[in-house]
């Protein structure tokens, strides 16, 4: 990616977004945020806005041809012919892996979800065919970024306040939990790399391991010997009932998730733009203890 020429991200203060700005502060980057009063190189817009194309036309920011797509994709899709209309000529976004693994969900938000991420991809794909924009769409599985995200770092808070981590049944459904400042690389090398326009990756970290293995990690990551409570899989439910206040946002299926393999081949995504991933270790710095 050329440092000199500027480069639209939609959803700049996702994960991936904060990612971005950690690992390359040499980029140009003209950051899009519906919050106001971000900074000079931030512009307050929302994707949703029927006014976007004149809003972003009129505004002082540089022109851009590149974008990256870090908001949701069903915040993406609708707003192409307004970035279209505004010189966007490619574009790199994200979706999710959870189109697949979440289309049999026993649990209907999940389902809406996953169905929600298949028609938000074709919808995106059609308008990218139809306004003249280059597309790649990128699927992550599981995202974190060490006291940030609301799955792995959330897991270290709940770790921190209950001093166990609860697991249902023997956790030995398989993850590749993936690091935003990889998604974020990899969405860079992406947009370099011809062979991935017109095309769809899965982007699964760079290791496999169970999700018990992974919750140990977080452990290590503590500094924290690990303390797994095992809940058989048949009172996870009631489990899950009682601990929901300490869980927002968390549901039981994720429970009875943890005994299925949610796995995906990092190969098309080696082979066309050099995909890479770290191991799961992440650090998570002790919180300084209260003063006496
Ligand atoms: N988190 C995960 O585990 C995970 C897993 C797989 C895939 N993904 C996908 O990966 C991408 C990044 O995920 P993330 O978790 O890093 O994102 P995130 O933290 O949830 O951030 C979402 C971003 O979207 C922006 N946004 C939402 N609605 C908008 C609108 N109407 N107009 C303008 N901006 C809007 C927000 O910007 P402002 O609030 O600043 O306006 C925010 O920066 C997303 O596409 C997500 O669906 C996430």
């Amino acid at each position: 990616m050329d440092s000199q020429k500027p480069l639209l991200v939609l959803g700049a203060s996702s994960l991936i977004g904060q990612a971005l700005d950690a690992t390359r502060p040499d980029l140009h980057l003209v950051r899009l945020t519906r919050m106001a009063d971000r900074g000079p190189d931030w512009i307050q817009a929302d994707l949703s806005n029927p006014e976007l194309a004149d809003q972003l036309a009129s505004s002082e920011i540089p022109r851009c041809d590149t974008a990256l797509g870090l908001a949701p994709i069903w915040v993406v899709a609708p707003a192409i012919e307004a970035l279209a209309r505004s010189g966007i000529r490619r574009i790199v976004a994200f979706s999710s892996t959870s189109r697949w693994t979440k289309i049999d969900s026993p649990d209907t938000s999940e389902r809406d979800v996953a169905a929600r991420l298949v028609a938000a991809e074709a919808a995106f794909v059609s308008a990218c065919q139809t306004h003249g924009v280059t597309w790649t769409l990128l699927r992550p599985t599981l995202i974190y970024l060490e006291g940030r995200d609301g799955n792995v770092s959330r897991l270290a808070s709940l770790i921190r306040r209950l001093g166990f981590a609860p697991l249902a049944g023997g956790g030995g459904g398989r993850r590749q939990p993936v690091h935003a400042a990889d998604l974020a690389l990899g969405a860079l090398a992406a947009l370099d790399h011809g062979a991935t326009h017109n095309r769809a990756y899965d982007l699964p970290g760079g290791e496999t391991l169970t999700y018990r293995q992974m919750v140990t990690r977080i452990f290590e990551g503590m500094g924290r010997r690990p303390r797994i409570l095992a809940v058989p899989g048949g009172v996870w439910s009631l489990a899950f009932l009682l601990a929901r206040p300490f869980l927002p946002g968390a549901t039981a299926a994720m429970g009875v998730r943890m005994e299925a393999d949610l796995i995906f081949d990092p190969g098309p995504a080696i082979a066309d733009f050099g995909w890479t991933a770290r191991g799961f270790r992440p650090q998570f710095s002790t919180p300084a203890p209260p003063h006496a």
